[in-house]
C-alpha cells in the first residue's frame, strides 16, 4: 500500500508543519514579517493547520461546548459503548455499508493481510495461489447487538476492498487482487455483473486496476471508483454499458480515489480523493449531462490529511481521514459541500486507529466505520444538535 507518492505526500506534510514552527519563530519579528512573507496565504493556512491541530485533541472531540448557533448545525456522530456486545472475530475491515433493513453489512478480508509482498511493480496480485478466502468475508451485523444475522462470501474473493449495498438490497463488490467489481443479487453467490478482468490490471476501459469503491443511484447509474492505479471514476448505465470516464472534460486529476457517496438532490458524486487529501465532489450528472463541465465541488483543509472514507446525509457528507504525519489526527469531518467547508470535527473517545469506510443508515440514524489494524466496526448515533 506505501508507494513513492504516498511517502512523498508525508514528506510534503511534515514540512509544511517544520516551515509552520519555522514562521512561528518570526512572528516575534513583526517588524519584518511581512516583507519575508510574500505568501501570506500560504503561511495562515499553516498557522490554521497548527491551530487546529491545539483545538481538535481526541479528548476535546466529545465535549459539548456550548455553541453560538445551532441552527444549522450538523447531526453530531457519538460513538455507541459496547457495540456490538459481543466481539467478532474479524479481519481486516475494508468496507461497510447499511441494508433496507437497517443493518450494517461488513466486507473483511478474515486471514488476509494487504502488505508490501502482495503485488508487484506492475500491480498484479502475487498470491493467487494461496485461492480465495475461505472464511465467509460478508457478514450482516444486527444493528442493535452486531450480532451476526447472515454471511456468506466464502471461496470467492482475494482482497475485499469495497461493499455497497443498493437500495434493491443488491450487493456491488471490489475486489483489488482480481482487480474486478461485481453485482450481486441478494441471495445469488453467482454475480450478475462483472466488471474487469481477473488478476488482469489494466487501464483501458475492459479493464480495472485495484478498483476501490462503487455508488450506484436511484436512476440505476453505477459508478467505479478506479482505484489505486488509473484514479479515475467509470460511468456506467444499470445494464453496465460505459457512459463516461471521469475526469474528461471537467479539470480535475484524482490521486486513490477511495470511496464514493453521491448526493443525488445536487447531482454531486463526491469522491474521497485519498492522496491529494480532500474530498472532490464533480457533477454526477444523473438528470441532464447539463453542467458537467462545471468545476468539481473541492473540500481541502490542512487538518483533513489522507481522506479514506466518504458517506451522504441530506445534503452533508461525513468523511474519515487516516493515519498521514503524526500532527494530524485520525478523525471524522462534517462536511458542507455547497460552501465547500468542514463544518465538524468528531471521533470516538478511544480514538480511531485506521479507519479504511464508513458508512449512514438509510434512515439517518446511525453511521458504521470500519476499520483495519485494529480490525474492527464502530457504531455512531447521529445525535441532532440542541436546541
Ligand atoms: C472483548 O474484547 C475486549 C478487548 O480485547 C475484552 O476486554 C472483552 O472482555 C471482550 N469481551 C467479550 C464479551 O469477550
Ligand atoms: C508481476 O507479476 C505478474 C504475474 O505474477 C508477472 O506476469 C509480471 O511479469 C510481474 N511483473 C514484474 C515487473 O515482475
Ligand atoms: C432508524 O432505524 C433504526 C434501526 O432500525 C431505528 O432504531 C430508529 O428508530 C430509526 N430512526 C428513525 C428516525 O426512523
Amino acid at each position: 500500500m506505501k508507494g513513492n507518492s504516498q511517502s512523498a505526500m508525508v514528506i510534503t506534510v511534515s514540512s509544511v508543519i517544520l516551515l509552520g514552527l519555522f514562521v512561528g519563530a518570526f512572528e516575534s519579528y513583526p517588524q519584518n514579517y511581512e516583507e519575508r512573507n510574500p505568501n501570506q496565504e500560504f503561511y495562515d493556512e499553516v498557522r490554521q493547520l497548527m491551530n487546529l491541530n491545539e483545538q481538535y485533541r481526541p479528548s476535546d472531540i466529545q465535549s459539548d461546548e456550548p455553541e453560538k448557533d445551532t441552527a444549522d448545525k450538523p447531526d453530531r456522530p457519538r460513538a455507541v459503548k459496547y457495540w456490538p456486545h459481543e466481539n467478532l472475530t474479524l479481519g481486516q475491515v475494508s468496507a461497510v455499508s447499511v441494508n433496507s433493513q437497517l443493518h450494517p453489512v461488513i466486507f473483511h478480508r478474515a486471514d488476509r493481510v494487504w502488505d508490501y509482498y502482495t503485488f508487484n511493480e506492475t500491480n498484479h496480485f502475487q498470491k493467487a495461489y494461496l485461492g480465495p478466502i475461505k472464511e465467509h468475508t460478508v457478514l450482516t451485523l444486527d444493528s442493535q447487538t452486531g450480532k451476526v444475522l447472515g454471511k456468506w462470501g466464502a471461496d470467492l474473493f482475494y482482497m475485499p476492498h469495497g461493499l455497497t449495498v443498493d437500495r434493491h438490497d443488491n450487493l456491488w463488490i471490489t475486489d483489488v487482487a482480481l482487480h474486478q467489481v461485481f453485482k450481486f443479487k441478494p441471495g445469488e453467490i453467482q454475480p450478475t455483473l462483472t466488471f474487469g478482468v481477473a488478476f488482469e490490471p489494466g487501464s483501458d476501459t475492459n479493464h480495472l486496476c485495484k478498483p476501490t469503491s462503487v455508488a450506484v443511484a436511484s436512476t440505476g447509474e453505477i459508478f467505479i471508483a478506479d482505484g489505486y492505479c488509473n484514479s479515475r471514476i467509470l460511468k456506467y448505465n444499470a445494464a453496465g454499458g460505459l457512459l463516461r470516464v471521469i475526469p474528461k472534460q471537467e479539470f480535475l486529476s484524482l490521486q486513490v480515489p477511495h470511496q464514493l457517496a453521491l448526493i443525488e438532490p445536487l447531482d454531486r458524486l463526491c469522491i474521497a480523493d485519498r492522496e491529494n487529501m480532500r474530498v472532490v465532489c464533480p457533477r454526477a450528472g444523473l438528470y441532464t449531462v447539463k453542467g458537467n463541465k462545471e468545476p468539481a465541488l473541492t473540500i481541502q483543509q490542512p487538518d483533513m490529511g489522507r481522506v479514506f472514507g466518504v458517506a451522504a446525509k441530506g445534503n452533508l457528507i461525513y468523511a474519515v481521514n487516516g493515519p498521514t504525519s503524526k500532527a494530524l489526527p485520525v478523525q471524522g469531518f462534517t462536511i458542507d459541500p455547497q460552501s465547500e467547508t468542514v463544518i465538524d470535527h468528531w471521533a470516538p473517545e478511544a480514538g480511531f486507529g485506521n479507519p479504511h469506510a464508513l458508512a449512514v443508515c438509510p434512515n439517518g440514524s446511525a453511521l458504521y466505520v470500519a476499520e483495519i489494524q485494529p480490525n474492527r466496526i464502530w457504531k455512531f448515533e447521529l445525535v441532532p444538535p440542541k436546541k
